[in-house]
């Protein structure tokens, strides 16, 4: 894919259900004139989710959508990301599995970060998984979303010590900090290619 400039930058939505710390990275990098993308929507299935409070600060349209018929829901996600001409999403933090038919319809458009070196630790609380089975590295990986959870190709990953000492909440906060940088090198990656 090329690289864009300016205004036309790919126009990217974001979908999140908590923190959003991804979420704010990901505005700030797309606000340096490097960027190949534009953040233009923000999706979340939790009113509650504190990275709703970027799309305020920094200005971006947010709507959120409870998910409970998910069919339903994907219709109206779609409708969304179609009257922003959006071309690009990147899940950060998002806590739905969204269909086959959905991913279908984007396919190659869907990035997701993941919180582990996969394909080790699919799923969820990859830090406990991690540390109770003695690993010496974990880390995070970017990879393009497809029909199975947490298996799509990968396109970076970056690798952290697990230290002795390791707990759930520092290693988290270890990879948190290195899923900051990686997220926007891979997406500078795929758009240079
Ligand atoms: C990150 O660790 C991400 O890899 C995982 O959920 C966490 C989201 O953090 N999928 P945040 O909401 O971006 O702060």
């Amino acid at each position: 894919m090329a690289l864009s400039t300016g205004s036309n930058k790919i126009k990217t939505a974001v979908f999140i259900s908590g923190a959003g710390s991804n979420l704010k990275n990901l505005i700030k990098f797309s606000n340096l004139k490097k960027s190949p993308i534009s953040i233009d929507l923000i999706i979340s299935d939790n009113l509650k989710a504190d990275g709703l409070n970027y799309g305020k600060v920094f200005k971006i349209k947010r709507k959120i959508f409870n998910f409970k018929n998910k069919n339903k829901t994907e219709e109206k996600v779609i409708s969304e990301l179609k009257k922003d001409k959006i071309n690009l999403i990147c899940l950060a933090g998002f806590m739905k599995v969204l269909s086959k038919n959905f991913i279908k319809k984007f396919k190659g458009k869907i990035l997701n970060i993941h919180p582990s070196l996969l394909p080790k630790y699919k799923g969820l609380n990859t830090h406990q998984r991690a540390i109770e089975n003695n690993e010496k590295f974990s880390g995070c990986t970017v990879h393009y979303v497809n029909s199975k959870l947490d298996s799509g190709k990968i396109i970076l990953q970056k690798k952290v010590i697990i230290k002795k000492n390791e707990t759930q909440k520092s290693l988290a906060k270890k990879i948190l900090t290195q899923e900051h940088k990686l997220y926007p090198k891979a997406v500078l990656k795929i758009f240079s290619l």
